[in-house]
């Protein structure tokens, strides 16, 4: 675990097989918010220290960018820890979370749909990752300027705990046909994320980016 920028708290677990890291991220406003439940065995790992630097606070918020184990594996682990939490993902996810045994509430959002609570102001782009090209969500924090770009910037090799320096812009033209095959879903959606100008990109595998 390490606090990679201010308040937020990256956790990782890298797989050598396939020179791979997954990440998840904690931040630690009021109310925080968890990108990423990581697998099932991965949020049990990072129980303890998500209650170690939550102090008395409950988790929140649980954001989901898309049907995936990195990414709503652990959701029952943790809705067991924290009873009242929200899972905040996209539509299609949200209808199938309940067919994976999840119990707890769903806060169902799309493109242009906003969740302002506290220190929290999350914008949400829609993002063609779900089977079949449908879509997951990303999620920009507008007070922290912190993104969360699940598997959109995925890069391969142990980058537990690393940050480069880079123009939020030039990592918007790298996004490849490889992250999102439809060429016009991915001329639309890189156009939408140049409206945008985040300060620090936390990404779901490979290193972050540092955009300021
Ligand atoms: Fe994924
Ligand atoms: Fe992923």
């Amino acid at each position: 675990m390490k606090e990679i920028t201010k308040d937020l708290y990256q956790f990782s677990v890298y797989i050598p097989p396939m020179d791979f890291t997954i990440h998840q991220y904690l931040l630690n406003c009021d109310p925080a918010i968890l990108f990423a439940a990581g697998t099932v065995q991965q949020a049990q790992a990072i129980l303890p220290d998500l209650k170690k630097i939550l102090k008395e606070k409950p988790l929140k918020y649980v954001f989901v960018s898309h049907m995936e184990s990195d990414e709503a594996g652990g959701l029952n682990v943790l809705q067991k820890e924290w009873p009242d939490l929200k899972v905040i993902c996209g539509q299609l996810c949200a209808r199938e979370l309940p067919g994976f045994g999840y119990k707890g509430e769903i806060l169902a959002e799309k493109a242009g749909q906003e969740v302002n609570d506290g220190d929290l102001s999350l914008q949400f782009f829609d993002y063609p990752s779900e089977v079949h090209l449908q879509n997951g969500l990303l999620a920009y924090e507008k007070n922290t300027g912190i993104f969360y770009s699940a598997d959109l910037f995925l890069r391969y090799g142990n980058d537990v705990g690393r940050t480069i320096q880079a123009d939020w812009k030039t990592e918007v033209d790298a996004i490849s046909e490889e992250r999102v095959p439809n060429a016009d879903e991915r001329r639309k959606l890189q156009e939408t994320l140049k409206t945008i100008k985040p300060s620090f990109a936390a990404v779901g595998h490979g290193y972050c980016v540092d955009c300021q």
